[in-house]
């Protein structure tokens, strides 16, 4: 793991309206290493999809308007490339699985047809050759008897099936660059961490690079080599998993991974974090966090603390971080 594969910098997006602006991201970095799966984590509203609708250029404008300093995907710029061009990077260089398999899959051709469809058009492969790989690539990601299975529509399939076909199809093409939008939300429990696996061992087994996005800080435990907190916009923390969990600075990925149920708890006793995000078009003044946050003073509530970076890698938006060595660094 050493050049990145996706470095962003400075990603603004706001949808205008009649009554103002909802700033949905305000100027985040990330970076993502060739063969790091990089988790995006927050509460629903934060600007996950917005940030990653961003990064394929998918977002509608209107209504939305992007300022972005740089999109590089491996070294390409992509910030300016045409339509034309980024369909091309689209599902060849860059793909992404969303939640809602039924909406991603077309409903009247065979899951078979539609993986065939992405070895023929980037691979150059005959009809017969694309199947074959159709039927490996299925039995890979553990659709079981592919062979006739590929014949299936995607309504015959159950839901952590179609989401495995997502998954197949997101790797077809052996891109750079993998975003998967909250992959597994709309899955059972069990079958959640059964999907999961397969997106991990796909992910490791072809080292492509990931972007997993999810409000679930549970989901990145097993699968994600180092995660952003996201909050109102903004990054608030970026550290390895392992610092996320055993040492967070920033009081909202503190309760964050205090809410994750673990399994000693009896039910409910994880703590919830108070309130919610505030609403985009009516932030407030200072660190976004302060309102729902135990250890905000006055110094919070005036000013917007700067994301410090560390030489470390790990980087931090807060005046009070916690589990710090240096307690009385500059956090300003
Ligand atoms: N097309 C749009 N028009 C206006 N506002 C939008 C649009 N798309 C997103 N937003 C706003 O941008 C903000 C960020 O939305 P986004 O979908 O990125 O959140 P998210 O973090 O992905 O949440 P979730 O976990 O619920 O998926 C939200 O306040 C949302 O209402
Ligand atoms: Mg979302």
């Amino acid at each position: 793991m050493s050049e990145n594969m996706l470095t962003l910098r400075n990603l603004k997006v706001v949808f205008p309206n009649a009554k103002g602006m909802i700033r949905a991201v305000e100027g985040i970095d990330l970076d993502i290493k060739t063969g790091e799966c990089v988790a995006l984590v927050g509460e629903s509203g934060c600007g996950k999809s917005v940030t990653s609708l961003a990064i394929m250029r998918l977002l509608n404008s209107p209504p939305a308007v992007m300022r972005v300093d740089s999109i590089n995907l491996g070294g390409l710029e992509i910030k300016n490339l045409s339509e034309h061009k980024m369909q091309e990077i689209r599902g060849k260089e860059i793909s992404i699985i969303f939640q809602d398999a039924m909406t991603a899959l077309n409903p009247v051709m065979t899951i078979g047809k539609q993986i065939d469809e992405i070895y023929i058009r980037h691979s150059n492969m005959s009809k017969k050759q694309a199947r074959i790989n159709t039927i490996k690539s299925l039995d890979l990601v553990g659709v079981p008897e592919a062979k006739s299975r590929a014949n299936n529509f995607p309504h015959q399939l159950s839901g952590g099936m179609r989401q495995r076909v997502l998954i197949a199809l997101a790797f077809a093409c052996m891109p750079k660059l993998i975003i998967a939008d909250e992959p597994t939300t709309a899955l059972d429990v069990t079958i959640q961490a059964q999907v999961l696996e397969v997106l991990k061992n796909m992910q490791k087994i072809h080292e492509v690079s990931a972007l997993l996005i999810t409000h679930d800080l549970s989901v990145v435990a097993n699968m994600a080599d180092t995660v952003y907190v996201m909050y109102a916009g903004k990054i608030v923390e970026k550290a390895s998993v392992k610092d996320i969990f055993e040492s967070p600075y920033h009081p909202y990925t503190e309760a964050l991974s205090l809410s994750v149920p673990k399994l000693s708890d009896t039910k409910h006793s994880f703590v919830q974090i108070p309130d919610s995000v505030p609403h985009p078009m009516f932030k407030p003044t200072g660190c976004y966090f302060h309102p729902r946050c135990n250890y905000a003073t006055e110094k919070c509530k005036e000013r917007m603390p700067l994301l410090k970076k560390l030489e470390n890698g790990r980087e931090y938006r807060c005046f009070y971080p916690r589990n710090f060595e240096d307690k009385k660094g500059d956090h300003s």
